[in-house]
């Protein structure tokens, strides 16, 4: 064996001193998930550098409040209130952005790529939206934006799609991907309350913003479908694609008709390979009680993956929090230490399909979506009424599975008929909906859910 040159033997020497002095980590904004990244990484600083094989600090913090900062952190942490500081620090090798939103957020991670640090981010709406852009810029300067925390908090859920799963060709996703509107609904299940007042206790609790909107429109919920969608079917991200319906809309009679019929409501994110081309949508959904999915309650996410190959697989846990959170982020710290001197083409790709290999597959519009039905209509209890719409729906090619009239009361003229469709697609549905709603029997709008039965 012939020994290595002085020079190789001098570059070997100075390799393993950059990969065993700890990486040094700067922090854009120190809220909740920021603070938690802190403490987790301080309190198994040992564990966490038996794995990584080097140390991980957290040398600099950019935060508006920098007297909280400093509270935080302590002593031996520079905290400044402008992040462009930290970007421009040539001794930070990563750099963490947990100001969230589309703003400034968007402009400090390109210009930390483009400062050449890799970036880690919970920023679920700047990626779901911009992520092509940001994807292509990160891989252009060869660095890493990894993003565990934007989806489903502490469940690794994109570790496992990228890697776990990579052998098999995904057939669908669907999950309960926000925590917020999770709690809501268990609240109306649980209590049959409806929604304002339940809303208002997600509040009080701390479980619901003071401006609600995202989580409760279905907005939250459609950021992480999209990045899902991406990486399962190797696309682009498509926020602008994706159908969004929230809960508001959602009133107890319906969670408790559904119940009556063995199913549960949840607020799902759903996307779907079909023939041609891909499902991404979120709505309140029937699922059917058995499910392991549909007992997932309070604020908790759960996330269901079916793959060819490995069948149906269930990821579980907290989507939000301090440490749940900051538990995504520090793998992420620990994946680019391990993996930052590698050659970047041999780093597992953004959204797990390499870049050049990414397909322009259609997100499908909502007529075009195969769902069941739940539709509620309140109609004159009166000979016929079922008839006419039976026949609708037979019109329409729409196969019934399951009708439920309610018992009416002494002297009641109207009536409550459930009904519950096998597939069908959603435009079909569309143009019964309106035939029936035009029915002199039937008295009010009518409610309709979809259904999915995750088998
Ligand atoms: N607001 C989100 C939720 C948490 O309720 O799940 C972060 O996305």
């Amino acid at each position: 064996m012939t020994t290595p040159s002085v020079a190789v033997q001098a570059h070997v020497a100075e390799r393993r001193e950059v990969e065993t002095k700890p990486i040094q980590v700067g922090l854009l904004g120190i809220g909740t998930v920021g603070s938690g990244t802190f403490k987790v990484l301080q309190r198994n600083q040992h564990e966490i550098q038996r794995r990584a094989g080097r140390g991980i600090e957290i040398t600099m913090v950019a935060d508006l409040d920098v007297a909280r900062a400093k509270s935080i952190v302590g002593e031996g942490v520079e905290v400044v209130a402008d992040a462009r500081a930290v970007i421009a620090n040539p001794a930070i090798d990563i750099v963490v952005e947990l100001i969230g939103g589309y703003g400034i957020a968007k402009a400090l991670v390109l210009e930390a790529i483009a400062a050449g640090k890799h970036v880690v981010t919970a920023n679920k709406a700047l990626l779901a939206v911009h992520g092509t852009e940001i994807f292509a810029a990160a891989h252009a300067k060869g660095v890493m934006v990894a993003f565990e925390a934007a989806v489903a908090g502490g469940i690794p859920i994109i570790k496992a799609l990228r890697e776990g799963l990579t052998a098999n060709r995904i057939e669908w996703i669907a999950g309960i991907i926000n925590g917020t509107t999770n709690f809501i609904l268990s609240e109306m299940r649980d209590k049959g309350l409806d929604f304002a007042t339940v809303l208002k206790e997600a509040q009080r609790l701390g479980y619901a913003e003071s401006d609600p909107t995202f989580d409760i429109e279905g907005i939250d919920a459609a950021h992480k479908a999209t990045i899902m969608s991406a990486i399962a079917f190797g696309v682009p991200v498509q926020f602008d694609k994706a159908y969004i319906e929230g809960i508001t809309r959602l009133q107890a009679t319906d969670i408790r008709y559904a119940e009556q019929l063995g199913y549960r409501i949840k607020l799902l994110g759903i996307t779907k390979r079909r023939e041609h081309g891909i499902e991404l949508r979120v709505h309140p959904t029937l699922v059917p009680a058995k499910r392991l999915i549909a007992n997932v309650e309070g604020a908790m996410n759960a996330v269901v993956v079916q793959g060819d190959a490995v069948g149906t697989t269930l990821y579980y846990g907290k989507g939000a929090g301090s440490e749940p959170t900051a538990s995504a982020v520090v793998a992420d710290l620990v994946d680019i230490c391990r993996l930052h001197t590698a050659d970047p083409d041999h780093r597992v790709p953004h959204l797990a399909f390499q870049p050049d290999a990414m397909a322009d597959t259609a997100i499908l519009p909502i007529e075009q979506v195969v769902t069941a039905f739940y539709l509620r209509l309140r109609v004159a209890d009166e000979a016929g009424v079922l008839s006419k719409i039976t026949t609708i729906l037979a019109e329409h090619d729409i196969s019934i599975d399951a009708v439920l009239q309610r018992e009416s009361a002494e002297g009641e003229k109207s009536t409550d008929l459930i009904i519950l469709t096998h597939d069908t697609v959603e435009g079909r549905m569309r143009d019964a909906l309106a035939k029936m709603q035009a029915l002199s029997s039937v008295l009010a709008p009518i409610v309709s859910i979809r259904k999915e039965e995750l088998a």
